[in-house]
């Protein structure tokens, strides 16, 4: 199939995975410059495995990249993958959605045949049919359902671990206005194993899929991060806690973190764009809203847990481990890293930082106030605290020698036993101070 995918960041570049089944994939960007790059193989973005598919896509003559909308003309399918950011009151920003459906239809105006418009950008509820749907009908002067074809395709990638995520997913929502949008979609992915389920609903219905799942991952962290506030105050350790509580099968392992909290392009935004939605709808959105607070309130604790530590933080030489929002991404965008930076700026401590892959869209965020550091070992030097902010494996397995400060840890990764050798303070949020776990 021909396939135009719109919006080359990070999930649109990961639907160049489409390559792989023999479609034909054209990355449509804004910018001449990162299209050009795309077309030679270079990612606009740091994700594992990414440019090797951007590389085998363009050897098979399968992969192009440009900014002029006419190749939607020739397209089978077409891709929205544009953001939709929050606005200032949280409620969702269509209008890069809006700008980008008016242009497939100016297009879609002057070419034939059948093509299916798929939105694959979190969007509320409504947005296929009431907002892509007519901006496209008015621009093109043609019908949906029966010029055109339309489906709502959420994607439940992670970053980090986009190109596996797109290649086995837990499921492919293919929601349609109709079963020939459907059939035209679900063809898309006849190449992917028939093991990964495929649920066919409607527009509406898939939207909402999305923001469920979104909205229980987020409600779980805040869960947990309750609980870790509780768990401190009576000497538990909530790292056990969650390890035996994912034990449970009814429960599960995944997305039971006690720390700095969640951060990242997508829980935040979608959390609170459900929460605007609610409201519009009539319906109080209690539980959302204190998985909200909950979430904005851990950095301060991470911050509280600093002054514990080593008391006031004027002039106290910091050193940040991690900016990334997560491990193995170079995404910036709502990083918990960022939150606890500026608090402790505003608290006078002088701040370095190090991270593997996120230092380029750290710089400038910080007005020169931060010391980017080259390497870890640079960075932690002659510290008065460490601490460690995103899960990379680079800080899991690092070398303590150079440490000679107290570590606080929002994601829990080095081993106690390593830091506990070393006579270190090791403290985070919810656990019992310098705890080394395992059996007596
Ligand atoms: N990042 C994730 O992990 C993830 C996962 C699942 C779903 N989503 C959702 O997917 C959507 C995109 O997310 P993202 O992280 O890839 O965003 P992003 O900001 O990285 O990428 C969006 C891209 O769209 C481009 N764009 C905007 N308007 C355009 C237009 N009119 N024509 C051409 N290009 C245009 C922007 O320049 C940008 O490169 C969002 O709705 C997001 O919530 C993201």
């Amino acid at each position: 199939m021909k396939i135009v995918v719109i919006g080359a960041g990070y999930v649109g570049i990961t639907l160049s995975c489409l390559t792989e089944f023999g479609h034909e994939v054209t990355m449509l960007g804004r910018d001449k410059e990162k299209a050009a790059r795309i077309a030679r193989g270079v990612s606009p973005i740091y994700e594992p495995g990414l440019e090797e598919v951007l590389r085998a896509g363009i050897k098979k003559g399968l992969l192009k990249s440009t900014t002029d909308y006419s190749v939607v003309k020739d397209a089978d399918v077409i891709f929205i993958c544009v953001g939709t950011p929050s606005r200032d009151d949280g409620s969702i920003d269509l209008s890069q959605v809006e700008t980008c459906s008016k242009s497939i239809g100016e297009q879609m105006r002057e070419s034939g045949g059948y093509k299916v418009v798929v939105v694959k950008s979190t969007c509320l509820p409504g947005t296929t049919t009431d907002v892509v749907i007519p901006t496209v009908e008015k621009a093109s002067g043609k019908k949906a359902g029966e010029d055109f074809g339309a489906c709502m395709n959420p994607e439940f990638l992670r970053e980090g671990s986009g190109v596996y995520d797109f290649m086995n997913p837990d499921k492919i929502v293919i929601g349609g206005i109709d079963s020939a949008s459907q059939k035209v979609l679900s063809d898309l992915y006849s190449g992917f194993d028939q093991k990964f389920p495929r649920i066919f609903t409607d527009t509406n219905t898939a939207e909402m899929i999305k923001y469920g799942n979104n909205a229980m991952l987020a409600t779980r962290i805040s869960f947990m991060n309750e609980l870790a506030n509780i768990c401190e105050h009576y000497h538990a350790d909530v790292k056990e806690v969650s390890r035996a509580m994912g034990i449970d099968s009814r429960i599960g392992p995944k997305f039971l973190n006690a720390g700095a909290g969640f951060g990242g392009s997508c829980f935040p935004k979608d959390v609170k764009a459900l929460i605007s939605a609610a409201k519009k709808a009539g319906v109080k959105p209690s539980l959302l809203e204190e998985v909200m607070k909950i979430n904005d309130s851990q950095p301060e604790r991470m911050v509280d847990l600093a002054e514990k530590t080593i008391g006031d933080l004027t002039d106290k030489k910091v050193s940040i481990l991690g900016l990334a929002f997560k491990s193995d991404t170079d995404d910036m965008r709502d990083s918990r890293s960022t939150v606890v930076i500026q608090s402790l700026l505003r608290k006078h401590a002088k701040v370095r930082a190090y991270d593997p892959k996120a230092m380029e869209n750290a710089r400038g965020m910080f007005d020169n106030m931060v010391t980017f550091c080259a390497s870890k070992e640079e960075c932690v030097k002659d510290a008065d605290l460490v601490m460690v902010m995103t899960e990379w494996d680079e800080f899991k397995n690092m070398e303590l020698s150079s440490i000679n400060a107290p570590i606080i840890d929002g994601r829990r990764i080095i081993d106690p036993e390593k830091v506990a050798q070393r006579g270190l303070v090791y403290r985070g949020i919810g656990w019992k101070d310098n705890f080394r776990g395992g059996r007596p």
